[in-house]
């Protein structure tokens, strides 16, 4: 005889492969909280409805307390044998309650039970990954705040373009975090509907109550057809979305602190207490958190694809292919969150080399738009004043010189506009301070990104 909780229909013992094959328990035992909060709060809306007794309803709460008491003091542990953390909650419940522990399950199928308890974990995770994020952009702006002139190359094609400031670079990556938290809100708007009532599929024809359920476990709304609510999982895919993004994000900046830690480029150091060593090369300081941040972004990316592919192809509603949902998007969430723990104190605990930055600045001819940008405020067509300036470094290549060292002469040589003023104009503090649009690099204009950044955070 098959022992299964749904053992009925079936007259053979599932073959041993096929239970291996089948359970989740391993992986979503991690939901046992949101699984029984959500079994409370169904068992009182059964009692409060008179679907089942309300003493039973009782005695089925207090032994659901009791079992989360257990798993979370370590006296309970997980049956690997059970199929999924639902069914194995249920049958300690049975075991201790007996007969009440079976009345748990009216009115309700595992497809809305894990539709729930899948929602209620992730809006808890999110609940976590918001504020790590806050705190790293509230390192950010502290950064940013010490070094409001410190002036560094701004890059494009990584080739030095203008001049901006290592706060104005910080507070780039700030704009793209509040982004990033922006993401996950709206994720957890969409997924804060409550699906339980769904049943497997059809909803059921017991009077329940599913607003009771709703305002029990917190959740603003309760879904509104019982197909889509057992068996969407866009939910998933949009918070799986918001971790790629993030960690994109993270890449990149990743990739900034690889480069900026090399030799070559030498912006940075990062603490010893952040970086690793080489078995056989002495001399070695290598950012390997940086390194690992970008590569797990192509696992997180991975995680994605898992979860849009399992959907493309599934007929309404629930399918086991969904059972896939859990491994995926708590691969995200755990490798996002590692990345974040690691990567906000190797931040906030990283060197500045401001002269190696200044020195970059002032090597590639960064001042350049300036140069032109001066002759224009002197009256010249900006073509005109680019081509005079293009000429000049031109020159000065040539000569193994920079802008600021060519005398009046070699400036007059190529328009006699140029006056002393071009030195103050094309002196990099200058080329800074001038660009204070709302959004620049100008400390003034930084300050207010700074403001904003701390006011988005608050
Ligand atoms: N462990 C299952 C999952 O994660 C629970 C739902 C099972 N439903 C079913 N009809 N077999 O998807």
């Amino acid at each position: 005889m098959n022992n299964k909780m749904w053992a009925g229909r079936s007259s053979k013992e599932v073959d041993s492969r096929v239970n291996d094959f089948n359970s989740s328990i391993s992986f979503d035992s991690r939901m046992y909280r949101q699984d029984i909060k959500g079994s409370m709060a169904h068992a009182e809306m059964l009692g409060d409805t008179g679907i089942i007794d309300k003493a039973e309803s009782e005695k089925i709460i207090g032994g659901l307390k009791s079992i989360l008491e257990d798993i979370d003091s370590g006296a309970l542990q997980f049956d690997p044998e059970a199929e999924d953390i639902h069914m194995f909650v249920e049958s300690e419940l049975t075991k201790r309650l007996g007969d009440t522990g079976k009345r748990l399950h009216t009115a309700r199928s595992r497809n809305d039970q894990v539709a729930l308890d899948i929602r209620m974990y992730l809006k808890d995770e999110i609940n976590e990954i918001i504020p790590m994020i806050k705190e790293l952009i509230g390192v950010l702006c502290d950064i940013a705040e010490k070094n409001l002139d410190t002036i560094m190359p701004g890059y494009t094609h990584l080739q030095r373009a203008q001049p901006i400031t290592f706060a104005h670079h910080m507070m780039a990556y700030a704009q793209m975090l509040i982004r990033d938290i922006g993401r996950f809100e709206d994720t957890y708007k969409r997924m804060n509907k409550m699906p339980l009532g769904s049943g497997a599929l059809a909803s059921t024809t017991y009077p329940i109550d599913r607003r009771q359920v709703c305002g029990l476990l917190g959740f603003d709304d309760i879904t509104m057809n019982s197909l889509d609510g057992v068996s969407d999982r866009d939910f998933c895919i949009e918070m799986a979305s918001a971790i790629s993004i993030l960690m994109m994000h993270l890449s990149r900046f990743s990739e900034e602190i690889i480069l900026w830690s090399s030799w070559e480029f030498k912006f940075i150091e990062l603490d010893d207490a952040y970086a690793t060593g080489s078995s056989i090369m002495p001399q070695k300081k290598n950012p390997d958190v940086t390194e690992l941040i970008r590569g797990k972004t192509g696992r997180v990316y991975g995680d994605l694809n898992t979860l849009l592919v399992m959907m493309k192809g599934t007929p309404l509603a629930y399918n086991k292919d969904m059972q896939e949902d859990k491994e995926a998007i708590f691969d995200a969430i755990d490798t996002v969150k590692l990345c974040l723990t690691t990567f906000i104190p190797m931040l906030s605990t990283m060197t500045l080399y401001k002269d190696n930055m200044k020195n970059a600045a002032a090597r590639g001819f960064i001042n350049a738009t300036d140069c032109a940008d001066y002759l224009v405020k002197k009256g010249l067509p900006f073509r005109d004043a680019y081509k005079i300036t293009g000429t000049l470094v031109a020159y000065c290549i040539k000569n193994d010189t920079v802008l600021e060292k060519l005398s009046l002469d070699e400036f007059r040589e190529l328009s006699d506009v140029f006056d002393e003023g071009v030195y103050d104009a094309i002196k990099l503090e200058t080329c800074v301070n001038m660009r204070k649009a709302e959004g620049g690099p100008a400390p003034e204009a930084v300050m207010k990104q700074i403001e904003y950044a701390r006011n988005a955070i608050k």
